[in-house]
């Protein structure tokens, strides 16, 4: 019962992406509530044991290719280093990369990789002081720009900032973090912000779209086609006519969720902090990895089951995620309990 992972539209999953925790050090308003939220039970979380185990089954025996460790907030796992390592001995060695806020970056950074991290991605809506402290609710930035430049001086294959547009007045601050981002070495792509905080506050009208994304970088910049195909990449890419980035043209990339869904290409599937098994970010059932893993079966078993769950639920991986439609209801748990 092993080998690659199709489902039911013939999309091969080969992506994983492993929340370590839900936990988070900032705020963000489209994210979380100022309190928190109430955070999973140490004994819920998943162990750096549990975790290494379900990793190395996927990545030997069910074709995952790519790793991409998420949160919450992922350096707030003092084990990840542990876990990159583990992975990244694996003779199949799958691509490893990283999805943070940027937080104690600067520190960890030597560390992940020497583990074996190949990509991070950043967290970074604004480089404006008082607006990342409003959005973030933490007057951080300094911190975040720090880890940002540790990050670039290491060997990483790549260093990206994600930014979230929490409302239109973010518009007009767009070209000046584009700007930033190209003088810094890092490719900027920018997210549609979907229903998934914590509030159920997303709203359509205030939503920023991909539309008025470009518009607004079209404001400063010539955006020229990117001939490189775009193949399972959530990001839609442009070339930032007159930059360029280590020898190649700079690009820039939107993250179009609602306005231009990507499902029918998607390949990825998420494992959440507490061991559920989920197929897509808005995914109306998952399956309970951690029962499984806890259930006291021996490595060969245990490889089988694993197996055999992990169809069971890539039968289910949904058509598209239906945000569109008159049917849609936001998942239960917001993105810091899913893995962003
Ligand atoms: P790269 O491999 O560097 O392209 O990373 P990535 O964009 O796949 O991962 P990252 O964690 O940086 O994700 C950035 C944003 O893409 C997330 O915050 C989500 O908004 C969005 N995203 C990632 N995966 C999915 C997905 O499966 N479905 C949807 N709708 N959005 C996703
Ligand atoms: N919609 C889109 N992206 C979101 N993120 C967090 N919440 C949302 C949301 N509701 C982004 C973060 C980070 C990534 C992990 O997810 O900004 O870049
Ligand atoms: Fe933390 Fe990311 Fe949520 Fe911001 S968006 S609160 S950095 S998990």
């Amino acid at each position: 019962t092993t080998g690659p992972l199709r489902d039911r539209f013939g999309r091969v999953v080969s992506d994983l992406r492993v929340s370590v925790t839900d936990r988070c050090n900032l705020r963000c308003t489209y994210c979380m509530p100022a309190e928190g939220l109430d955070w999973l039970p140490a004994d819920d979380v998943l162990t750096t044991p549990e975790l290494i185990r379900v990793l190395t089954v996927a990545v030997r025996d069910l074709g995952i290719r790519a790793i991409r460790f998420t949160g919450g907030e992922p350096l707030l796992r003092r084990d990840l280093e542990d876990l990159i390592g583990a992975v990244s001995s694996l003779p199949e060695a799958p691509e490893i990369a990283m999805t943070t806020n940027g937080l104690g970056l600067t520190r960890r950074i030597d560390g992940l990789v020497a583990a074996g991290l190949h990509r991070v991605n950043v967290s970074l809506d604004t480089v404006n002081p008082a607006r990342f402290a409003e959005i973030t609710r933490r007057d951080r930035l300094h911190d975040v720009l720090d880890g940002l430049a540790a990050a670039r001086r290491s060997d990483l294959r790549s260093v990206k900032v994600n930014a979230v547009l929490a409302g239109h007045d973010d518009l007009d601050r767009l070209p000046d973090l584009l700007a930033f981002c190209l003088e810094q070495g890092y490719q900027l792509r920018i997210i549609e912000q979907m229903p998934l905080d914590a509030d159920h506050r997303w709203d359509r009208s205030t939503m920023v779209t991909a539309d008025e994304i470009l518009a607004a970088l079209r404001t400063r910049f010539t955006l020229l086609p990117d001939p490189r195909p775009r193949g399972s990449a959530p990001a839609a890419t442009w070339l930032v006519d007159g930059h360029d980035l280590d020898g190649d043209p700079a690009r820039v990339g939107v993250i179009a969720s609602v306005t231009r869904p990507f499902c029918g290409d998607c390949d990825r599937t998420r494992l959440t902090a507490d061991g559920a098994l989920r197929n897509c970010l808005f995914a109306r059932s998952e399956t309970d990895l951690r029962a499984l893993l806890r259930g006291g079966l021996d490595d060969d078993r245990l490889d089988a089951a694993i197996a055999d769950l992990w169809r069971g639920n890539a039968w289910v991986k949904a058509a598209g995620h239906g945000v569109n439609g008159p049917e849609f209801h936001q998942p239960d748990r917001p993105m810091s309990a899913i893995g962003g």
